[in-house]
């Protein structure tokens, strides 16, 4: 598949999980991948390894995105190396927290929303002037924008301050396509239900992998894999009549 052949494409949090997954996914569909990283240096760079090994292209970059400056340090990065033109954005870099309510602090709250909310805010501001005609960009959302998860109770965990996130993402997702449209910019969200990676560990004790499967139609654990083969297909030309939409990809999760 060589359907991102000639193109730029940048994902945040490519390092481990499902941006790791999208940024083979888009280097196999023949794209120049940005391996934006927080902390996992040796990840990413063993990611950039293993796509050249490949034939394909790829640069790792890193800025802590739960700072003020992140944002404007991965964009300075961006186009130093790719210039004037980014094809294709993707804002997958993100955090969790699970515990309840009254366990929530407010250094939680606004980290989740510095890393999750305000980071793609600014970086997408600040890709303006590199993103044109044909640019896209897909937002790693989560189910969890659109349904409960997990037992409701004021003595069990949550993620609702997490959740809080994702909506206030798929909020943004709509106005910056109805923004971006007329310019030819599409925007786009993917929403995953339960992925096994880092972020899931839940899914490693039996009672959390059960959890899981019990809100799912299909009844295996999700992987990255599943997440990254739509975002490619969302980035690519194929895609070009969507935008502004949020594409489940949950295994069925709470039909
Ligand atoms: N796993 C799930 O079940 C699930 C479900 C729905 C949605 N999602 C969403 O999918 C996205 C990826 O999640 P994942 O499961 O792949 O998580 P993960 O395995 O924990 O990976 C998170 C990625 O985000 C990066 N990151 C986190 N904080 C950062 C910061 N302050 N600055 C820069 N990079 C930072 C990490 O980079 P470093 O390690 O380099 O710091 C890592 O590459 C997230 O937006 C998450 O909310 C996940």
């Amino acid at each position: 598949m060589t359907t991102l052949q000639n193109k730029t494409a940048l994902v945040t949090g490519a390092s481990r999980g499902i941006g790791r997954a999208t940024a083979l996914a888009l280097a196999d569909a023949g794209a120049h991948i940005l391996v934006h990283y927080g902390r996992s240096k040796q990840e990413a760079e063993s990611l950039v390894a293993a796509i050249q090994a490949k034939g394909g292209r790829a640069d790792a970059i890193s800025a802590d995105l739960g700072t003020p400056d992140g944002a404007s340090s991965l964009t300075k990065q961006v186009r130093s190396i790719i210039g004037d033109r980014l094809d294709v954005l993707v804002l997958n870099a993100g955090i969790s927290k699970l515990a309840r309510i009254e366990d929530h602090t407010i250094e939680d709250f606004d980290n989740l929303f510095a890393t999750n909310v305000r980071g793609p805010f600014f970086v997408v501001q600040q890709l303006l002037p590199v993103l044109g005609e044909g640019s896209n960009i897909v937002v790693i959302s989560s189910a969890v924008a659109h349904t409960v998860v997990g037992k409701p109770g004021l003595e069990n965990p949550s993620i609702l301050a997490y959740a809080a996130t994702k909506g206030a993402l798929e909020t943004l997702v709509k106005n910056w396509a109805a923004i971006l449209g007329p310019g030819g910019i599409r925007v786009n969200a993917v929403a995953p239900g339960v992925i096994d990676t880092d972020m899931s560990n839940f899914t490693k004790t039996e009672v959390g992998r059960e959890a899981a499967l019990g809100m799912q139609a299909l009844k295996r654990l999700g992987k990255p894999e599943d997440v990254a083969d739509v975002v490619a297909f969302a980035a690519s030309d194929a895609a070009r009549w969507i935008t502004g939409a949020s594409i489940p990809v949950d295994g069925g999760s709470k039909l």
